[in-house]
């Protein structure tokens, strides 16, 4: 973990934010995957690792702004549990750690919080996605699990965002151990992916060496030869020559810090001239949209930039027509790129998702675009220093939506609908970095990773 100060700083910063009453966190309980025992690796909460570093199950904490005091709760180890997961630091040892010294028992957490709401002080906290955590809201405070998203905090999950999306030095360099053991795995699936081997010996290997190195999974593995599935996670597909792989896999670092890289590579060792003109429309998208982006800079307009190029090489292609910038309008390069060009990433890979993307990505001023692909857009807002955002344009094939498209005559002005259709068994190419947004401009974020067709023609296997 950091530095105690770290987190001392945090709490005393977010607290400044909220005027009165008390902030609940809860972290993160083991959670079972098909008995009690028997459980999912352990991820803590994020903003609890975020204010209290600490990363093991069974913890709540509170910052009581009145008091000005902060308190951890959790249940030391009886002899019994001992007996399983052998000697464990006590409550008190880990929340001294990091500049706690008031801990409590989870039962003592439940007369704190009755007495708070008996006394009409508020309890604030954010919204919550574990089921179990919902009902421990509803046991400590009588909520009803169905009125709890209602009733978690907006200005406590404004405060959290507004901390959390500026990242340190610390955090910019624990990211960027997760991008450069990421940027690993992706050399290692280009080096070894061959014709005849199932995508999982490649998926397998590279989460290997994730583990190996003291990483984590930052999100569940996807190696492809279908990528245009956007999150495709099956990997039981044999891989031939003249297939493309999308690879979307990142590490997470000892602290909780995510990398999401992709690369799409070419199995047999050499792209054909059809997807090295694909690649060719995407590297360039990601290329540009990386060199705009800028403080100050909407990502918005980033996106429709990023947009504006695939529409203009599928174009050039004959896969489009019309002028690019009015078919980017009409939402015609949609029936291509589907998803948004990026997001923030931090503790989370899709950072704070789970506190809401209307706050994470949006505004009051600039909210989101409901159409089809500008809805996928996880972050609209303007860039300032110290965000760390992806960049992750991609064409992807579709063929359930090009029939759909094309029965429906939909933007038929700007889609060439017979040559898209020589493309309809093409698959996916992605292209993903992280750069972090600096007063200057941005930078990408670890150590280069083989993108260019002939770097990545260079390392692949055959
Ligand atoms: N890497 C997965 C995603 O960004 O959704
Ligand atoms: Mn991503």
């Amino acid at each position: 973990m950091f530095d105690a100060t770290v987190y001392i700083e945090r709490r005393q910063t977010l607290a400044q934010q909220i005027n009165s009453g008390l902030i609940l966190f809860m972290g993160n309980n083991e959670s079972p995957m098909n008995y009690p025992d028997n459980t999912y690796p352990f991820r803590q909460d994020s903003s609890f690792l975020y204010y209290f570093g600490l990363d093991c199950p069974g913890l709540a904490a509170v910052i009581d702004v009145d008091e000005d005091k902060v308190c951890v709760f959790g249940d030391d180890l009886t002899v019994d549990d001992i007996v399983w997961t052998g000697p464990l630091p006590t409550v008190q040892d880990r929340a001294r750690e990091v500049g706690v010294n008031e801990t409590a028992t989870l039962g003592q957490l439940q007369t704190i919080l009755t007495n708070a709401a008996a006394g009409g002080r508020a309890v604030r906290f954010l919204p919550q996605y574990r089921a179990d955590n919902v009902l421990a809201i509803q046991r400590l405070l009588g909520i009803c699990p169905s009125e709890i998203a209602s009733r978690t905090s907006q200005t406590l999950t404004r405060a959290v965002i507004a901390q959390r999306s500026f990242k340190s030095d610390q955090e910019i360099e624990q990211i960027e151990w997760a991008v450069n053991l990421t940027g690993e795995m992706h050399t290692l699936a280009m080096k070894t992916a061959r014709a005849g081997m199932y995508e999982r010996e490649i998926a397998g290997a590279i989460e290997g060496l994730a583990l190996s190195r003291g990483g984590r999974l930052t999100f569940p593995t996807i190696f492809s030869i279908h990528g245009e599935t956007l999150h495709n996670h099956y990997h039981g597909n044999k891989m031939h020559a003249g297939d493309i792989v999308v690879n979307d896999s990142g590490a997470e670092s000892p602290l909780g810090y995510a990398g999401d890289i992709t690369r799409t590579i070419p199995i047999g060792g050499k792209f054909s001239a059809r997807q090295k003109d694909i690649y060719a429309i995407v590297l360039e998208a990601q290329e540009t949209a990386i060199q705009a982006s800028a403080p100050g800079v909407e990502f918005r307009d980033v996106h429709r930039l990023a947009c504006t190029i695939l529409a203009t090489g599928l174009t050039e292609l004959g896969l489009m027509k019309g002028t690019p910038a009015d078919a980017v309008d009409a939402g015609a390069h949609t029936l291509f790129f589907q998803c948004g060009l990026g997001h923030m990433m931090g503790l989370d890979v899709h950072d704070m998702e789970g506190l809401g993307e209307q706050y994470v990505g949006y505004t009051d001023q600039i909210e989101r675009n409901p159409a089809f692909g500008w809805k996928s857009l996880r972050l609209a807002k303007a860039l300032e220093p110290g965000f760390v955002i992806t960049v992750e344009p991609g064409i992807y094939f579709i063929g359930e939506l090009i029939d759909r498209w094309r029965a429906d005559g939909k933007c038929a002005d700007f889609i060439n609908y017979d040559a898209v259709e020589q493309y309809r068994d093409f698959g996916g190419i992605r292209l993903e970095d992280d750069i972090l947004i600096t007063p200057g401009g941005h930078r990408v974020l670890g150590a280069p990773i083989p993108k260019s067709i002939k770097e990545v023609q260079a390392l692949s296997s055959g």
